[in-house]
């Protein structure tokens, strides 16, 4: 591992893990993963094959098959995203955001050979390099070792009015009900599985952002890495 520099984010749906965990990078220079891309792709695998979310061992086939590329948006990329995500070369960087691929992902992360193959590469991703990597168990198990820990949240009803604007933002009619609803299940989930589920390690430095924007939340999390870097 050398000196590279790892920066472990957790936390629940709509926190805001995904938008500061980029803008960290960038202003860093680090490398931005979305961990929570893959468990969509494969969910994405399932519903466009016609395999049942609940059947591991062909999720798995799926996924083995399949060349996952994630990357910087490029210039002809820049249309909102944070991420841009090829599956055997399609970008499918849209069609993994739907909210039916979201309930997919929350049913398929809880199949554990899934998480064992999707963890094995996340691992390999961050050899040796500068990361930012964002999702629900790298703070103990995709990244034990990292210099920084972070569990990121924000209380439910501020986490559902953003996930709802951003919805609205995408042209999906829901209402604020529903958004609500489907965001406390799929938190559920996550957090009540048997296989690593979210949680915050003792290490872990907790950042409510209900009441931050998110340049305050860039500022102080960049800040810290400059002193722990001796960069100041
Ligand atoms: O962060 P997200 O909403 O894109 O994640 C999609 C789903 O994948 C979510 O239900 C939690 C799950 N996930 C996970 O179990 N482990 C990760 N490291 C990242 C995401």
């Amino acid at each position: 591992m050398a000196d590279s520099f790892h920066i472990a984010i957790d936390g629940p749906v709509a926190a805001g893990k995904g938008t500061i965990s980029r803008l960290v990078a960038d202003r860093l220079g680090y490398l931005y993963v979305d961990t929570g891309a893959m468990y969509r792709v494969v969910a994405l695998l399932g519903l466009r094959n016609e395999v049942p979310l609940e059947n591991e061992a062909k999720l798995v086939e799926l996924l083995q098959k399949t060349e996952i590329d994630m990357r910087n948006p490029n210039e002809g990329e820049k249309d909102g995203r944070l991420t841009t995500v090829l599956i055997n070369g399609e970008d499918v960087s849209w069609a993994i955001r739907t909210e039916q691929v979201s309930k997919g992902a929350s049913i398929v992360a809880a199949h554990p050979e899934v998480r064992r193959v999707l963890v094995e590469k996340q691992q390999i991703i961050a050899r040796q390099k500068d990361v930012v990597m964002e999702g629900r168990d790298i703070t103990y198990r995709v990244l034990p070792d990292a210099q920084m820990k972070i569990y990121l949240t924000a209380g439910d009803t501020v986490r559902a009015k953003r996930r709802h604007v951003q919805l609205l933002t995408k042209g999906t009619d829901i209402s604020f009900e529903e958004v609500y609803t489907q965001l406390l299940q799929r938190d559920q989930q996550d957090m009540s599985r048997s296989t690593d589920p979210l949680k915050i390690v003792p290490d872990a430095w907790l950042i409510d952002t209900s009441d931050l924007s998110i340049e305050q939340v860039v500022e102080v999390i960049v800040g810290k890495v400059r002193v722990v870097r001796g960069q100041v």
